[in-house]
């Protein structure tokens, strides 16, 4: 069974944990797309772990997790990560699998992408690892795969000192390197989990572009990027967290205004920790934006939504979500391509009341607080689409699960 997790908002909604959650009962975990701009964090009681490159699936000691064909991956970063992971005491050596058609990124391609953005009149705010240059080469046909590294011909147009690096990493990383596609084939009764990176927003060609990232973070990166055909999907869920953070620049917009100390923005950043995992850049904050993440469930045909970081506002009397965009006299539930159009969109908001009590240790959706649940039924509403799961603190164990996603809908 095959069940797909990716982001619903810009980045950051939680993946990592909840894909973490969900691989309990998997066994394969595959990272479909991006590179290591992402930023997955896992919370277990005593150590917290960030994950770039590696699958979140990797802190269990049985599971076997794969770096899929939609990667971009730089070698000396992997190995890095593996390396800490194993100062933490996690053995990963023999269950890390690399997809053969995944790109690598050169050291050099995170000038490049540097220079870019000095160039660039209005920057993206990339996270300056090259991902964007990778999966530019990838495109324009002038990518290396990871099954081409001992190739002459395809490291011709290479310079001296990407082939010296490249011959480098190597004896690595081809023991690791598997035909994705065959061993899903051979593995296709296994309960498979497709983690995606950054969200649909984020999406190359669903997101807010050209303020996105360049890979695939659409649910239909899982297919073309995991190594399984689109049917072969059971499952999509979208995770989103109760308000919005974004990171980097781009339209947002319910972005909070004040974000002076004391304001609301600022009381969210601090109680959310929302600061990015891999640059720790302060994220912008606002509310909860139903407009886009109706337009994530439609676009990405999300079966089931995972909320998260619901406790955020334990402590908040009011809050408010938007409904509607007016975009100059008209309003607008639909999701509009023109950043100009989301620049000037007002945000139509309702307002719901606080549940003013701590949630974390709920662990059914009966403990929760009503008004904590008519939030979730709203949601649900709004976006035709239920809510499975909900996440009520950063460590493993605040989830609460509502119905099962390894089920065929
Ligand atoms: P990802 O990129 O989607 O995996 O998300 P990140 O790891 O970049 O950011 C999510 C942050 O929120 C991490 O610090 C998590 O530990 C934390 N987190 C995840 N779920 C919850 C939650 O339900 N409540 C709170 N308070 N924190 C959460
Ligand atoms: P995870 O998987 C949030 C953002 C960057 C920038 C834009 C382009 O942790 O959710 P890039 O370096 O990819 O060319 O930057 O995308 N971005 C993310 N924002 N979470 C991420 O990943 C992101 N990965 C990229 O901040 O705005
Ligand atoms: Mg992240």
């Amino acid at each position: 069974m095959n069940v797909v997790i990716i982001g619903a908002q810009w980045g950051d909604e939680g993946k990592g944990k909840i894909v973490d959650y969900l691989a309990q009962d998997a066994g394969i975990v595959v990272r479909f797309s991006g590179g290591a701009n992402a930023g997955h964090t896992i919370v277990l009681s005593d150590t917290t772990y960030a994950l770039h490159l590696v699958p979140s699936g990797i802190l269990y000691a049985d599971k076997t997790v794969l770096l899929g064909s939609g990667m971009v991956i730089e070698p000396s970063a992997l190995f890095a990560e593996l390396e800490d992971l194993k100062s933490k005491g996690i053995q990963w050596e023999g269950r890390v699998l690399i997809s053969d058609r995944a790109h690598l990124v050169l050291p050099r391609y995170r000038q490049v992408d540097r220079e870019l953005e000095s160039k660039r009149k209005k920057p993206i705010g990339t996270t300056g690892r090259g991902i964007g240059v990778a999966y530019a080469f990838k495109a324009s046909r002038d990518g290396i795969r990871l099954a081409d590294i001992g190739d002459e011909d395809c490291l011709q147009n290479l310079e001296k000192e990407d082939k010296a690096y490249l011959a480098e990493w190597r004896p690595r990383l081809e023991p690791m390197a598997v035909d994705l596609v065959s061993y899903l084939h051979q593995h296709q009764n296994s309960w498979t989990l497709f983690e995606g990176a950054q969200g649909a927003l984020l999406d190359i060609d669903t997101g807010t572009y050209p303020f996105v990232s360049s890979g695939m973070s659409c649910a239909a990166g899982a297919a073309a990027q995991g190594g399984i055909g689109p049917r072969k999907i059971d499952r999509i869920l979208g995770v989103f967290k109760a308000y919005t953070t974004r990171v980097g620049n781009g339209p947002f917009p319910t972005e909070f205004k004040d974000d002076s100390p004391g304001s609301l923005s600022s009381y969210i950043r601090t109680t959310g920790h929302e600061y990015g995992t891999t640059t720790g850049r302060p994220r912008r904050c606002g509310y909860l934006d139903l407009v886009a993440l109706r337009y994530a469930c439609i676009v990405n045909s999300i079966d089931r939504l995972v909320l998260t970081h619901l406790d955020v506002y334990d402590e908040l009397p009011e809050f408010e979500a938007c409904v509607g965009y007016r975009i100059g006299d008209k309003v607008v539930q639909d999701f509009p391509a023109s950043v100009k159009d989301l620049e000037q969109a007002v945000p139509v908001l309702k307002k719901f009341e606080g549940w003013k009590q701590p949630i974390d240790s709920c662990q059914s959706w009966e403990d929760l607080p009503l008004k904590a649940r008519e939030y979730v039924e709203f949601i649900e509403d709004y976006t035709q689409t239920p809510i499975s799961i909900i996440s009520v603190g950063s460590e493993r164990k605040k989830t609460i699960i509502k119905e099962s996603p390894w089920i065929r809908s």
